[in-house]
């Protein structure tokens, strides 16, 4: 008998295909977004899941699901799951780095760019038909090159953006993070280390690529959104909760920083209402890893955490991306 799992989201055809090969699959090929109810009782009988960031993963939900025992992630973030909870119970959860890194560190450049140069406001106003005449001041940003790109997070990520940065716009980095890079890593991207306060201060461009913690909600609120300067941007592909978004956006209508990139939201799909009304602002839905190979990069990966996971495939037993490796140790 195979084991049976459930993908709790829409997934590529061909993902379910390699899950079909060593399990009993029930797919969620409607995609609908199911509530912890819901999700527990798809869980029945259930030995792995293959989640998304929207499916919340926590003490309750392991208690009533006993037979589960491994979570796969397809995200790199995992504030979805009780990690803690789910190593008590000796379920392995998985997560997907490194596959989507390029890809999220591209939008996070863009939606910065977009931000400091205004593209979204600009483009809504040649929509509307307002668009007369060229005009010396018309829709003038901030330059990105040459400015100070200002990073808390510096992981896989924050890297990847910082090189975008130094090596294609001769942006001098400055960075924030719970331990500094060696020496090695600092150097090509010429990066410095800051203390917190003065990376706020510092910024011409703020991006933020912190995960998601209880530690690091509202680590950007207005307190250190009273540090930046007006002509700052501040970008956010982190998660919602790192940034206190009501702070933002006072600070946004009020012009105590120029501009900003959100690519996620507290609450989302919702989003704060004041945002919405802001023009100084550019909006997108959670997509900074959404290119076509590599969200299929991470759904494949996640389906080779989950065969693995489960003691099938080339690598029973050792799949290639866990988040809480003490559980494998202790099977
Ligand atoms: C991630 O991988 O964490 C992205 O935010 C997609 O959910």
């Amino acid at each position: 008998m195979k084991p049976e799992v459930l993908v709790a989201r829409a997934v590529f055809p061909s993902v379910l295909v390699r899950l079909r090969e060593h399990f009993e699959v029930e797919a969620n090929e409607a995609d609908i977004v199911w509530d912890a109810a819901e999700l527990t009782r798809r869980l029945q009988g259930k030995a792995g899941a293959f989640t998304t960031g929207s499916e919340r993963i926590d003490g309750a939900l392991l208690a009533a699901c006993p037979l589960l025992r491994a979570v796969c992630n397809m995200a790199v973030g995992y504030n979805n799951i009780d990690v803690g909870a789910c190593t008590e119970r000796g379920v392995l959860v998985t997560n997907t780095p490194d596959v989507l890194t390029e890809t999220t560190a591209d939008f996070g450049f863009a939606l910065m760019m977009a931000a400091a140069r205004r593209m979204a406001e600009s483009e809504r106003f040649l929509r509307s038909g307002a668009w007369r005449k060229w005009a010396i001041d018309m829709f003038t940003g901030s330059d990105v090159h040459g400015a100070t790109l200002a990073i808390l997070g510096m992981g896989r990520i924050g890297q990847a953006i910082a090189r975008r940065g130094a090596l294609g716009f001769g942006m001098k980095v400055i960075y924030h993070n719970r331990s500094r890079l060696d020496a090695a890593a600092e150097a090509p991207l010429n990066a410095r280390y800051i203390d917190r306060e003065a990376l706020f201060r510092e910024a011409d461009h703020l991006v933020i690529v912190l995960p998601y913690s209880p530690a690091s909600h509202h680590a950007v609120g207005a307190a250190e959104l009273a540090l930046m300067r007006p002509t700052a941007t501040l970008t956010n592909i982190a998660r919602g909760g790192v940034v206190d978004d009501a702070a933002l956006a006072l600070a946004l209508r009020e012009r105590r920083i120029a501009a900003a990139g959100l690519d996620v939201f507290e609450g989302e799909p919702q989003v704060h209402p004041d945002l919405l009304t802001l023009p100084n602002v550019v909006l997108t839905p959670h997509i900074a890893s959404a290119t076509v190979a590599t969200r299929l990069a991470m759904a494949d990966l996640a389906a080779d955490n989950l065969i693995a996971a489960l003691g099938c495939g080339p690598h029973a037993g050792r799949p290639p991306t866990p988040v809480n490796p003490a559980v494998l140790a202790g099977r």
